[in-house]
């Protein structure tokens, strides 16, 4: 089977990110988001992200316009019963995606493929909680999605193999490069990057240094794209709170637990970029 409608669910940070490269990539796709509020926000911020690839020439004025006329949004979950595939990029939290599965089950035909962006989260849980656990999978894109290459394609114990080529095709045909990883908390990279995140803000409520020689270190002293708490501003402090918490429930190992500070920052609405404040402040842009 080949792909032809995509359904996203969530329209955040993540989910917006991966409608809009599906519908960029050719493939109509609905998205839904909670309320209507924020759904307006989401298909707002995905637009705005087309029109800054139309002002910097990456796309064209006719390309931008032929992804949004792809694109649609609802905050009805039955609209999904249509698609080919349904992609979940709702909050990192396991209850609520295992419903989340349990009413795409009822609602989607029986061909369609549910894949979740988690995180950390139990895939093989979500699958279990429907009647078609051969076809679902993780699909896991990276943050920020539109320029992020790498999709991590999870295979659980119950996951088809044809589901899995499929969805690697599909990976393949919006332009990402998939790796196959297996259901294992935190797959690949959160299970190398989480432990890195984690320690860094260890180091600084140790006082071992300031945020932002900390940030220089890293950026300089190995080459990474953006220092430990830039990362952590961008990912979103609470997405990182609670994949360190399902890790650590997972592991128990302390590596995976979440620092004090984190858990303070969250309690204090510093969520990184998307509040406007994190480690950094946002207010004037950028940080
Ligand atoms: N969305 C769209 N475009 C963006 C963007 C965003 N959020 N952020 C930056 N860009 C664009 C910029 O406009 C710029 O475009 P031009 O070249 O056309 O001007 C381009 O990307 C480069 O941006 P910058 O020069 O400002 O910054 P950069 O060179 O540092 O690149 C980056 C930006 C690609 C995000 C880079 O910093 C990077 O790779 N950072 C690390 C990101 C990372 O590790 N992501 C994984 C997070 S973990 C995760 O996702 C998994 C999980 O489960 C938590
Ligand atoms: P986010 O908070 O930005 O967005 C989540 C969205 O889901 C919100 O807009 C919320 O209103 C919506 N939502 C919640 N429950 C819903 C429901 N029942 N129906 C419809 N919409 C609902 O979070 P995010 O950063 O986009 O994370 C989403 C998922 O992607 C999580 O599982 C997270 O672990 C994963 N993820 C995050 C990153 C990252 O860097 N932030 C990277 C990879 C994967």
């Amino acid at each position: 089977m080949a792909i032809q409608t995509v359904g996203v669910i969530g329209c955040g940070l993540m989910g917006s990110g991966i409608a809009q490269v599906s519908a960029q990539a050719g493939f109509p796709t609905i998205v839904i988001e909670a309320d209507q509020q924020l759904l307006d926000r989401g298909l707002a911020g995905i637009k705005a992200s087309l029109d800054a690839l139309v002002a910097k020439a990456k796309i064209n004025q006719k390309a931008r316009d032929d992804a949004v006329a792809r694109l649609t949004g609802s905050t009805r979950l039955e609209e999904l019963k249509g698609c080919d595939l349904v992609i979940e990029a709702i909050t990192e939290n396991q209850a609520l995606k295992n419903e989340t599965f349990a009413r795409l089950d009822a609602i989607c035909p029986p061909h369609t493929l549910l894949a979740s962006n988690t995180s950390s989260c139990n895939v093989t849980a979500m699958a279990a909680a429907t009647k078609r656990p051969g076809q679902v999978l993780g699909l896991h894109f990276f943050n920020p999605v539109p320029l992020m290459k790498l999709v991590e394609v999870v295979q659980t114990i119950l996951t088809g193999d044809a589901t899995v080529k499929t969805a690697y095709d599909w990976v393949q045909a919006i332009g990402k490069t998939p790796v196959k990883t297996r259901d294992s908390t935190g797959f690949i990279v959160n299970r190398l990057l989480v432990p890195y995140l984690l320690d860094a803000i260890r180091l600084y409520e140790s006082g071992l240094a300031s945020l932002e020689d900390l940030d220089t270190a890293m950026r300089l002293g190995c080459g990474y794209p953006m220092g430990p708490f830039t990362l952590l501003d961008l990912v979103g402090l609470d997405t990182t709170m609670y994949v360190a918490e399902v890790m650590f429930d997972e592991f128990r190992e302390p590596r995976y637990a979440p620092p004090p500070l984190l858990k303070r920052m969250v309690m204090a609405g510093r969520l990184g970029r998307k509040s406007g404040r994190g480690f950094y402040d946002y207010s004037g842009g950028g940080p």
